[in-house]
């Protein structure tokens, strides 16, 4: 990309993490009666900020398939909701055990692990009360079932928890031997499962047909590896102050991780070639998807 083109490109990235970003706030919980303090961690969390990406993936796919309705903004909500549960209990003392995310001192940290625990789950269950709120949108239900399945599964022990339940007996103490065949189911789920959630979600209320929504998933996957092993070398090569979260979770973790295993330039060449393959299956869409195309070259080279 070109200087201008990089500059309209994120331009344009801003206005659109905005516009999600309202999105989601439009579907939080009022902090009220007896458990608002159970819901104030919950707001807590959600407007700590972060870079949207699930939801802007998901819209950006929903529009590239044809989309153009409100249909597709609970699930934006939702899906946002759902990385933020996976987020506020990946922090937790028996997980990663980290203290700082977005910028900010973790969930439990601020509100105890009490409610670390009960507000992850509380946003985990609001994301499907809020996903349901597509069926007031008049059009197309069987759309919004499909999409509800594809949630409801990615997120869970086939995909997402599946992929952190691996992940938590990925450290040398445990003495499992990780390989890249163990590695790549790990970040598969914990990482590209959300992802494809998000752009499957957004192919489905579009309307997608099965094999595309096959394409999309496997684009997805290669985006949310890629996204994972980047993530991996930031942690491995950033600072806190730049991510917002602890450099150097993994190695206090002793996890072994694709910068473990191949150095920061080999996982930077795996990050090349995900982000390669998955601009080679983009090319594939319907739409015009000039600007995915310059998210993934953006994700490629990120810095938090
Ligand atoms: C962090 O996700 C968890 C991983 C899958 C590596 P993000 O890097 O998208 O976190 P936020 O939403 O921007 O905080
Ligand atoms: C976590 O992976 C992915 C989730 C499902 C939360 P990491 O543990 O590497 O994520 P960060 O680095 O804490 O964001
Ligand atoms: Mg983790
Ligand atoms: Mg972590
Ligand atoms: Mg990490």
């Amino acid at each position: 990309m070109e200087r201008l083109q990089s500059l309209e490109f994120e331009e344009e990235r801003k206005r659109k993490t905005e516009q999600a970003d309202a999105v989601v706030m439009r579907f939080l919980p009022k902090e009220e009666g007896f458990a608002s303090i159970l819901l104030e961690a919950m707001n807590y969390s959600m407007r700590s900020g972060g870079k949207r990406l699930r939801p802007l993936l998901m819209q950006e796919t929903y529009r590239v398939f044809g989309g153009d309705s409100a249909v597709v903004e609970p699930f934006m909500a939702a899906i946002e909701m759902i990385h933020t549960h996976s987020l506020i209990h990946d922090d937790l003392p028996a997980i990663d055990n980290d203290e700082f995310r977005r910028g900010k001192k973790t969930n439990h940290a601020v509100y105890g692990e009490a409610m670390g625990v009960l507000s992850g789950d509380a946003l985990l269950n609001y994301a499907y009360e809020t996903a349901l709120k597509a069926f007031d949108v008049p059009e197309h239900p069987e759309r919004v079932v499909a999409a509800l399945r594809i949630l409801a599964h990615k997120t869970g022990a086939y995909g997402m928890l599946g992929g952190q339940s691996v992940d938590v007996m990925n450290e040398k103490h445990r003495q499992t031997k990780i390989d890249q065949n163990m590695l790549n189911y790990i970040y598969e789920n914990k990482t590209s499962a959300l992802i494809e959630a998000s752009m499957m979600v957004g192919a489905v209320l579009a309307g997608a047909k099965e094999e595309q929504l096959a394409e999309v998933e496997q684009t997805a996957k290669s985006i949310g590896l890629a996204f994972q092993i980047q993530d991996d070398i930031l942690d491995a090569t950033g600072t806190t102050e730049e991510l917002g979260k602890p450099a150097g979770s993994d190695e206090k973790n002793e996890k072994t991780t694709y910068v473990t295993l191949f150095g920061v330039e080999g996982a930077a060449r795996e990050v090349e070639a995900y982000t390669r393959e998955a601009r080679r299956l983009l090319a594939q869409f319907p739409g015009e998807h000039e600007f995915l195309e310059h998210l993934l070259i953006w994700l490629a080279s990120r810095k938090k």
